[in-house]
């Protein structure tokens, strides 16, 4: 895809933030003797991604705005716009050894996600979009699934886990969703969750308390790849809450029903 600058900024900073990330993975798995040691080791290697992506970024826009989360917020001399960044997005897989995490660096226009670039170096998989351009990856046009039938479909979700709040809701949706459907996945990284349904591999995705950093590329991926995202909540949006329904065009209504049914 022919992108614009901004998007060729952001590709070099997760490649850049990739490279070292990838590096870094090697060492964690051959760590594992301390997990506190690990833990802390992950904790560096998340902060020097963050910081590879800040200093490409505002040395190239230093006028934009910054949320990232590992690092302050800044609102830029140019309050139009701002970078949203997850420099590590997928951290306890990450620690564990699993391949499965990504970066994912966003660029916000008047409250509008217009360009979003999603990296998982371990599988070489790059996802670029901007609005109005289509959604790619590794140059491959993208588009969300088709199914229609509930029954064949597989949807993505996140578990909340160490004392979330949101955990019984989560049981009630997969209790109504889980006979309905062909299975739910639960891989541990938002980003490529919401990639994964740009791309038709998840019929859906859906989860709760998440930051706008580990959905704002993905949101964009997914509309530009012709699927819908919603907040779970008709009457909030998607950053309010950290709340979200996302599917292709086809299921997303019947999809939709299930996970805001309330518990009788
Ligand atoms: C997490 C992942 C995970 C989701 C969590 C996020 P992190 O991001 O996206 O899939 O369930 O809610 O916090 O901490 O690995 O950047
Ligand atoms: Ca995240
Ligand atoms: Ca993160």
């Amino acid at each position: 895809m022919q992108g614009s600058a901004n998007l060729t900024i952001m590709i070099n900073a997760a490649r850049k933030a990739g490279r070292s990330l990838v590096k870094d993975f090697r060492e964690v798995e051959n760590l594992q003797v301390s997990s506190k040691a690990a833990g802390d080791f992950v904790s560096r290697a998340d902060i020097a991604s963050e910081k590879i992506i800040r200093d490409m970024l505002t040395e190239a826009r230093p006028n934009y705005g910054w949320l990232g989360e590992e690092s302050e917020p800044v609102e830029g001399k140019d309050p139009t716009r701002r970078w949203i960044v997850d420099p590590l997005d997928g951290t306890t897989n990450f620690l564990h050894g699993l391949p499965h995490w990504a970066i994912s660096i966003a660029l916000e226009f008047k409250g509008e996600i217009v360009a979003a670039v999603i990296f998982d170096p371990a599988k070489d998989e790059l996802y670029v979009a901007e609005k109005g351009s289509g959604a790619f990856m590794n140059d491959q046009r993208l588009r969300v699934s088709n199914r229609d039938r509930m029954i064949e479909c597989i949807f993505a979700t996140g578990l909340p886990f160490a004392g979330k709040l949101t955990l019984p809701a989560t049981l009630h949706d997969l209790a109504q969703l889980m006979p309905a459907c062909a299975g739910v996945r639960r891989w541990g990284a938002a980003a490529l969750d919401l990639a994964y349904v740009a791309a038709g591999r998840y019929d859906g995705f859906w989860e709760r308390e998440l930051n706008p950093w580990d959905m704002a590329a993905g949101l964009l991926l997914v509309r530009e790849a012709g699927g819908f995202v919603a907040p779970l909540r008709e009457d909030s949006t998607i950053f309010e809450r950290g709340e979200v329904i996302a599917a292709n065009s086809a299921i997303f209504e019947k999809f939709a029903r299930i996970i805001r049914q309330r518990p009788a």
